[in-house]
C-alpha cells in the first residue's frame, strides 16, 4: 500500500477539521500548510478589494510565504492536498507549497471546502508549479462526515 499524508491550509478551520477526519479515515500523517503571516478576519474579507486575500487571487503570480522545512515529502508517495476554495479555485499558498518541495512522480490529490463552488480551474491552476506530478480532482468536502469522508478515501 502506498505511504499517504494529508498536508492541508485552513483559513478558519473548516477544511482543518475535514482533513482530519481524511487522515484519519486513510491512516495518514497529517500536516498543515502555515503561512508565515496567518489570515486575519480583515484579511479574508473578500468584499474588500484591497483585504489581503483579494489582492493576492488577483495576482495569480503571487505566492504568500508558508513555514518550509519541517516536512520531508520523500517518504510520501501520494499526497491529499486539502484547502478551502478561494475565487473559484486553491488559494495560490498552495501554489506555493507545491513550488517548495519536490512532488516529481507522487500523485496529489485534492480535496476542499467551500461555500458552494466546485475546483473549477484549480488542477489546471496547480499543475505548473508541481509539473512532474499526477495531480486529480479529488472531492469537495463541504458537510462531509466520517462516513462520507471513509467511503470517498476507499475509492482512492
Ligand atoms: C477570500 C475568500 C474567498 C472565497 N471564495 C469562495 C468561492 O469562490 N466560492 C465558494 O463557494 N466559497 C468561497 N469562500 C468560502 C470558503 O471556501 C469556505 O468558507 C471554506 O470552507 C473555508 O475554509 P477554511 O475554514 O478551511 O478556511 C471564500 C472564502 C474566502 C475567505
Amino acid at each position: 500500500m502506498s505511504k499517504r499524508l494529508v498536508a492541508y491550509f485552513s483559513a478558519s478551520g473548516v477544511t482543518k477539521r475535514a482533513a482530519e477526519m481524511v487522515a484519519e479515515a486513510v491512516g495518514a500523517d497529517l500536516y498543515e500548510i502555515t503561512p508565515k503571516v496567518r489570515y486575519t478576519d480583515a484579511d479574508l474579507n473578500w468584499m474588500d478589494k484591497k483585504s489581503r486575500s483579494s489582492v493576492e487571487m488577483s495576482d495569480k503570480k503571487i505566492r504568500p510565504e508558508i513555514i518550509t522545512g519541517d516536512i520531508d515529502v520523500a517518504p510520501y508517495d501520494e499526497i491529499l492536498i486539502g484547502f478551502p476554495i478561494w475565487w473559484y479555485v486553491a488559494p495560490t499558498i498552495i501554489n506555493t507549497f507545491l513550488e517548495s518541495y519536490d512532488f516529481s512522480g507522487k500523485k496529489i490529490v485534492l480535496f476542499a471546502t467551500s461555500g458552494g463552488s466546485g475546483f473549477g480551474n484549480t488542477v489546471r491552476e496547480l499543475q505548473p508549479s508541481a509539473p512532474n506530478a499526477q495531480i486529480v480532482e479529488g472531492k469537495l468536502l463541504n458537510g462531509a462526515n466520517k462516513q462520507s469522508v471513509s467511503k470517498w478515501v476507499e475509492t482512492l
